[in-house]
This record gives C-alpha cells, structure tokens and sequence, in this order.
C-alpha cells in the first residue's frame, strides 16, 4: 500500500492498523526518504517516505527558483515546474515477500546519485 500523506504520525498509526494485514505500506509525498524502515512480526514492512526521484540541486524535484517565489513572493500562479539538472537523486525501497503467505521478509533503502553526462 502507498499511503500518500503529509503526517508521519498518521502513517506510522496506520501501519500498526494494517499490521499483520498487508504485506508492505510505503508512505510517499513529502520527497524526503526516513529511515525508519522495519518489518513487524506479523510480516508487514513499512517505511514513512521512500523519498524521490528527482533533480538534487531543487526544491524537493521543483525549480528552485520558482518554488522560491512562491513562499517568498506568494507567486502560486506560477506552478509547479520541474527542476532541471544533470545530478538525480533516485530513492526506492525493495521488500522481500514470501509468496507462500504474503508476509515480508525485508525492507531495504535504496538512495543513489545519478549523473547525467
Ligand atoms: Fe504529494
């Protein structure tokens, strides 16, 4: 399960709801990968945010600049534009399943940089 919210709190309380009940929830939306990654007794693993894949010189993936202007300037008309550069930050998880009973077995964090050139 990808549960895509802000709170950590609320994604760590969830995680103990669906424990034992899903093989895996993976929090996304905030772009910054945690590292609190586990797999319960009951063979759910968990993570608050995987992270992204995205531009490292930005504003979490966004254009620096233009994200700038929009917490200092209040400029929101201006969108969201993706940032543009040749070094990535590429963030993911893998998780190790048993198929016979669908519990995980592992959770490992992945972040690597990539260069463009
Ligand atoms: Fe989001």
């Amino acid at each position: 399960m990808d549960l895509h919210a802000e709170a950590t709190s609320e994604k760590v309380a969830m995680s103990h709801f669906l424990d034992g009940k899903i093989s895996a929830l993976v929090g996304t939306h905030t772009h910054v990968q945690t590292a609190d990654e586990r797999v319960s007794s009951l063979g759910t693993a968990y993570i608050s945010d995987v992270g992204m894949c995205g531009i490292k010189n930005s504003v979490i993936g966004l254009d620096t600049e233009v994200a700038l202007n929009r917490f200092l300037n209040k400029e929101e008309n201006l969108g969201f534009k993706i940032a543009e550069g040749d070094e990535a930050r590429v963030n993911a998880v893998l998780i190790e399943v048993d198929e016979s009973d669908a519990k995980s077995k592992k959770i490992i964090r992945l972040q690597e940089s990539v260069l463009f050139s």
